[in-house]
This record gives C-alpha cells, sequence and structure tokens, in this order.
C-alpha cells in the first residue's frame, strides 16, 4: 500500500469549484460546510434530528432521535412513523411537481417512454393493491429480479408502500444465488422478469427462477409474479405464476400507504463478505430515506429543473438509493436506462446525455476506462462529438478512479467546467459518506476529499489511534450516522464481527478499506484491506469464489486472488488443484473454460475468474496455510522477493507461474 499512498499523494493539480456554482449551491462554499460540520460536533444527535424533521415527512414524528442503548445496533428516529413511498411519491401530488416528469425510460433500442409523477404514483399504487389482494402484508419479504425499467421501480416502491421487506437481486446472478438469497430471506414473493434486453440481445431470467425452485428450499414462496418484457415464450407454474398485468388488473389507482416505524426494514441486500456467503445487509426506512435525499441535495446540489441520470442498476445499492428513492423523494426527473454503454455503439451514453439534456451524471470508473479506450479506437464516438454542454455535475462510485481517467472525464465529458463527485460509499453506509461538494471542494484528481457533515469518518492505524496527515490505516466511521446498516438479516453475531470488531473494542464502524489522509486533510481510498474484490464496481468475495470453484467435482482445492486490471480495476485470479494430474495444454484451456463457466453457474458472470492457473499443489506453510500474499505477487507477475523459507513446497510456484 505505501507506493500507491506515494505515487497519489503526489498528485498536485487543483480544480477549485466554479464560482457560478458556489454561488447557488445548497452547501455553498468552506464557510458553510465548516459550519455544518461544526454544528454536527456540537451537537451530533440535534444536528441529525434537525434534518430529520426537515427533509423528511413524518406521519407521526418522532421524539426520540438516536438510541444507541444496545450499541452497535443503533436506532434512529425509532418512535416515528413513516411511508417511504409516500414520501417519493404521494408527498409531489398537488404541488408543482405532479405533472413533472418522473423517469425518462431509454430502452435497450433506444425508445423512450415518459412517466410523470402522478402516472407513477398510479402505477405503484395499482401494483401494491394487488400485491395486497395476493393476501401480501407488511414485514413479508419479496425478491425482486428484473432489469432496469420502470417496473422494478414500480415494484421496490409497491414493497415499500406495503411495508414488504424488498430484496433485489442482480439479473446477472445464477439461479443458485436466487435460490440462496430466497432461502436466507425467507422470502414469500417473488417478482421477475421473463427476461433482459442489454446490447440487443434478449437474456432470459424467469428460467433461472424455476432452476432456483427446482434447487429446493423455496417453499416459503408463495407467488411468483411475472413482468413480460419480451413475447418470447415463458412457461407459466399454475398455482405459483401470475403474470404482471393480472395482478394489476381492475386494481384501484390508489392505495394507502402502510404506516411503519422508522427503524422498519425497507430492504435487504446481499453483498459480499470475506467470509462465508452473502450477507443481506439491512436498512431502515426513516434513517435510510433521510441520508438518501440529503445526498442528492448536497453532492448533487439537485434543483428542480436538473436531469438527473445514474447508470447504476437496481441490483445494486447505487441503483437503490440514487434511481429509486432519492431522486423520487427529491421530485427530480431522472433518466432510467435499460442498455449497456456499447450498444449500438461507444457514444450511447454521451448521445443519451445530449438527447435528455442531462445535467448531472453519476456513473463507474469501470465504464469511464472502458469509453476511454472505446474513444480512443473510434473517434466518432469520442464525447467531443456530442452536445455535453447541458452537465453541469458529474460523479464517480464504486471503485476507486485513477487520476488520469479522472482527467480525462473532467475534461472530455465534464468540459473542465464540471466538478467530478468521487463518492465514496458502501452497501453498508446506505449513501454517500465521503465525497467533494460541488460548491465547497477543491478537487484533486483521484481523491474523494472529505466527509458529509455529520459523517465522523477517520484514518487509524491497528490500536485505533487516528493517524498522521500523510499516513495510511483503516477507514473507520467513528460515531452511527441515520443510513447505516442495522444488521445482517438474520445473523447479528456477524454483523458485530464484521463491522465493530474487538479491535477496536467494537466502537468504531470499519469500512474495510484502507485509506491515507494527504497533509490537506484529503482522504484517498487505496481499496479493500480485507479478501473482497471490486471487479468493475461489482463486489466479490474471494471465499465464495473458492467455494464454487472447489464445488466442482474435478477441484481438489483453489485459491482466489485480486490482480490490477486497467479496465476493471482489478480482475479474478483463481489457482487451481484438480482432483487429476495437473492438465496441461488444450486439456488445460478445456477444464479452464469448464470451471468459469461453472462459476457463473455458481454465482453470475461477473464473478468468473480472467486467469486460471494449475499446480500440483498451493503454495502453503508447513502449517498448512496458503500463502496468499505470495498468490497476489505471482497473479501479478512479480519477482518473487519474500522470504519463501516457510514454504512446505517452494517448486509449486514455478507451476503457478504460468499461464494457460
Ligand atoms: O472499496 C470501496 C469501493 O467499493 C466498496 C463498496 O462496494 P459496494 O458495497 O458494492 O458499494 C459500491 C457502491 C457504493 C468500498 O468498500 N468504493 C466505493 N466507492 C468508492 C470506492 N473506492 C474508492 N473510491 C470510491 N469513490
Amino acid at each position: 500500500m505505501t507506493s500507491q499512498i506515494t505515487s497519489v499523494l503526489q498528485e498536485t493539480r487543483l480544480f477549485p469549484p466554479p464560482e457560478a456554482l458556489v454561488r447557488q449551491a445548497t452547501i455553498s462554499g468552506i464557510a458553510q460546510y465548516a459550519a455544518m460540520c461544526a454544528e454536527a460536533e456540537q451537537d451530533y444527535r440535534g444536528f441529525w434530528a434537525r434534518l430529520a424533521r426537515e427533509h423528511v415527512l413524518w406521519h407521526k414524528p418522532f421524539t426520540r432521535d438516536l438510541d444507541d442503548s444496545q450499541a452497535p445496533f443503533y436506532k434512529w428516529f425509532e418512535d416515528g412513523e413513516l411511508n417511504v413511498s409516500y414520501n417519493c411519491l404521494d408527498r409531489h401530488l398537488g404541488t408543482p411537481v405532479e405533472n413533472k416528469t418522473a423517469i425518462l425510460f431509454e430502452a435497450d433500442d433506444g425508445t423512450v417512454t415518459q412517466v410523470t409523477y402522478r402516472e407513477l404514483y398510479h402505477r405503484v399504487c395499482r401494483f401494491a393493491n394487488g400485491l395486497k389482494a395476493l393476501g401480501y402484508r407488511k414485514g413479508e419479504r419479496a425478491i425482486i429480479y428484473m432489469p432496469m425499467s420502470v417496473e422494478g421501480i414500480v415494484a421496490m416502491q409497491a414493497c415499500a408502500r406495503l411495508g414488504i421487506i424488498h430484496s433485489v437481486v442482480f439479473g446477472g446472478f445464477s439461479a443458485k444465488s436466487l435460490q440462496e438469497r430466497i432461502q436466507d430471506a425467507g422470502a414469500t414473493l417473488v417478482i421477475a422478469a421473463d427476461a433482459q434486453v442489454r446490447g440487443g440481445k434478449h437474456i432470459p431470467l424467469k428460467p433461472a427462477v424455476d432452476e432456483a425452485f427446482a434447487l429446493g428450499g423455496c417453499e416459503s414462496v408463495r407467488k411468483v409474479v411475472v413482468y413480460r418484457r419480451t413475447d418470447g415464450p415463458v412457461p407459466m407454474v399454475a398455482g405459483r405464476d401470475v403474470a404482471w398485468d393480472e395482478v394489476v388488473q381492475g386494481q384501484a389507482d390508489d392505495c394507502e400507504p402502510e404506516w411503519v416505524g422508522a427503524e422498519h426494514p425497507l430492504f435487504i441486500l446481499y453483498t459480499s463478505g470475506s467470509t462465508g456467503k452473502p450477507k443481506g445487509v439491512q436498512h431502515s426506512s426513516g434513517g435510510y430515506l433521510l441520508q438518501a435525499v440529503l445526498s442528492m441535495k448536497w453532492t448533487f446540489d439537485l434543483k428542480p429543473d436538473d436531469v438527473f441520470w445514474c447508470t447504476a442498476d437496481i441490483g445494486w445499492v447505487t441503483g437503490h438509493t440514487y434511481i429509486t428513492y432519492g431522486p423520487l423523494a427529491c421530485g427530480a426527473t431522472e433518466v432510467v436506462f435499460e442498455g449497456v454503454p456499447t450498444f449500438p455503439n461507444a457514444g450511447r451514453f454521451w448521445e443519451m446525455i445530449e438527447r435528455h439534456k442531462v445535467t448531472i451524471f453519476y456513473t463507474a470508473p469501470t465504464a469511464i476506462r472502458s469509453l476511454i479506450k472505446a474513444a480512443d479506437l473510434s473517434p466518432n464516438h469520442h464525447p467531443r462529438n456530442y452536445d455535453l454542454s447541458t452537465l453541469r455535475i458529474i460523479g464517480s462510485v464504486g471503485e476507486p478512479i485513477n487520476p488520469e481517467a479522472w482527467m480525462w472525464y473532467h475534461t472530455q465529458v465534464g468540459g473542465g467546467r464540471c466538478p467530478v463527485v468521487d463518492t465514496w460509499w458502501q452497501t453498508e453506509t446506505g449513501g454517500h459518506m465521503i465525497t467533494p461538494l460541488p460548491g465547497v471542494h477543491t478537487l484533486k484528481p483521484g481523491s474523494c476529499t472529505m466527509p458529509l457533515p455529520g459523517i465522523a469518518a477517520a484514518i487509524v492505524d491497528e490500536t485505533g489511534t487516528d493517524v498522521e496527515k500523510g499516513k495510511g490505516g483503516f477507514l473507520v466511521v467513528k460515531k452511527p450516522w441515520p443510513s447505516m446498516i442495522r444488521t445482517i438479516w438474520g445473523d447479528p453475531d456477524r454483523f458485530r464481527k464484521s463491522y465493530f470488531p474487538d479491535d477496536f473494542q467494537g466502537r468504531f464502524y470499519l469500512a474495510g478499506d484502507g485509506a491515507s489522509l494527504d497533509l490537506d486533510g484529503y482522504f484517498w481510498i487505496m481499496g479493500r484491506i480485507d479478501d473482497v474484490l471490486n471487479v468493475s464496481g461489482h463486489r466479490l468475495g474471494t471465499m465464495e469464489i473458492e467455494s464454487a470453484l472447489v464445488s466442482n467435482p474435478q477441484v481438489a482445492e483453489a485459491a482466489v486472488v485480486g490482480r490490477q486490471d486497467d479496465l476493471t480495476g482489478e480482475a479474478v485470479v483463481a489457482f487451481v488443484v484438480l482432483k487429476q494430474a495437473r492438465p496441461a495444454g488444450a486439456d488445460a484451456a478445456r477444464i479452464a473454460d469448464e470451471l468459469r463457466a461453472w462459476v457463473a453457474k455458481e454465482i453470475g458472470p461477473i464473478a468468473k475468474p480472467k486467469d486460471i492457473r494449475f499446480g500440483d499443489n498451493l503454495p502453503k506453510t508447513r502449517s498448512g496455510k496458503i500463502m496468499r500474499r505470495l498468490l497476489r505477487a505471482v497473479a501479478k507477475g512479480e519477482e518473487i522477493t519474500q522470504d519463501v523459507s516457510t514454504l512446505e513446497n517452494p517448486a509449486i510456484l514455478e507451476q503457478l507461474k504460468q499461464p494457460l
């Protein structure tokens, strides 16, 4: 980590906020930012309580702010009652927002559909009434397996309206992953599409639902609601499957929201950790919504005329907070895109920004890096060929953005005039934590700058002491915040151990990232310090991929590490020992392909190893521990300078160095 830290700390390019933006920004200038941070410092509870009263509509006002009596199981605004869908839809009825476009949906083939707030409200109500008619009630869990679509958002909002806890499963996950999530959540409802359409191709989804049931253990599910995206045949299971159209048919246009306590779980979202199966991150209703709204206003400086576009998928937390909940609660017009950035050509994003006059654009470094490459190869689709003059703020999320990609984004997409908000946060944090504010911070390419007001982010050493400026350490959050993870669904013990470990006497939230502070107090994120990989902004546990590999009958043992990759940030490298002799030549290539397909089936295509190496064994210490740091060096193709004298079988390294 040290060499990385030294290199980024040499970054000297500075980009102060544009004057015009500072003047009109929600948080305007460093003095206002400092005053808000000071307010939070002086009266932490009062600060959050004031914001919660100002930015969330409560059916029953709360009288208690933070309850830390059972730390780290913190509760916020607990005796308050609200409904998140009411806050996103009903609140706009009878206001000028009612007839404003809520969603500008662009399908893969370029067809555009516009949905106003009133229409969206009715669609959510009809679907919610349909679910009620099927017997669904507050507290039940629904798995949503839907592509980017208006209906995906309607499904999530309808669940929120009824107090049904949703868990969206990304369309790229396999039947096995789906089954595990259905089981873990004890879901009684599945809402799925027949297929998704991306890059001109139809990719089936419903067969994975049927396969998940065939794998067993899904008996808790009473109904599978099927939304038809394509005209292909969809086998329906009698008594279990019901068509979306049938669910909404004849249903009333209005549906009384179910008022829930602020701590009622709004959703569970599964994400990878360093050990075991993915964990169901449980979020609250009140605190979560508060920070979704605040970050829209603070980080994106949202104004009534903005056209907001977050390119994430609703299957990830970014899609939850910055597509389904944040923008709608703020009455924004947002673009929702079904397809991929490179179809029909690499100018798709830029063309869409031009077509929809997007003013705030939020995407991931992986997309930026792939579009830099594409623009080099195909100059016609370079952003300079499009009118991007409507943009005023551009954002980045999901992984560290390397300074050169940042510079390209800033100059070629943002025309040198749009602040880049490099937002650091996680599935667990619910919303932005450390990010530049467009009217406040002077930017440094590659730094996510400073924490939002009220976020007690810090960098500490092993003893929990703050590191000096210029040094690296563990990224922690020292005080609870309203949109934080509440627990891991069904596993409170794992929650405590993962995030509030004894190392820091359970006092700090441990993010799992390494970071450093520069001399100006700017944060620089170095990436995960645990066994979690970040491939194209997707989180994958090395253990998960190892378990998938060893469940293949041919595999005796497997170890997975990450390697830096120019395009995807990190790439998965798997070292595999087969039960049979070490394969060579065409045999090795064939087995590697089989193993990739196996991982795609077990977890999903995103987890497929880029590189597979075969050995007679893995490098182990004499006590039998796999030496992962050696494997990381081998994966990178580095000269092994480390001491290998404790290694049981040094000759193995030579085998594992051989790419296929
Ligand atoms: O390592 C950090 C990285 O993504 C992790 C969180 O992944 P996930 O829960 O899937 O959420 C992604 C979307 C919020 C973090 O632990 N990460 C996220 N944003 C950044 C980042 N790393 C550096 N800079 C960022 N802006």
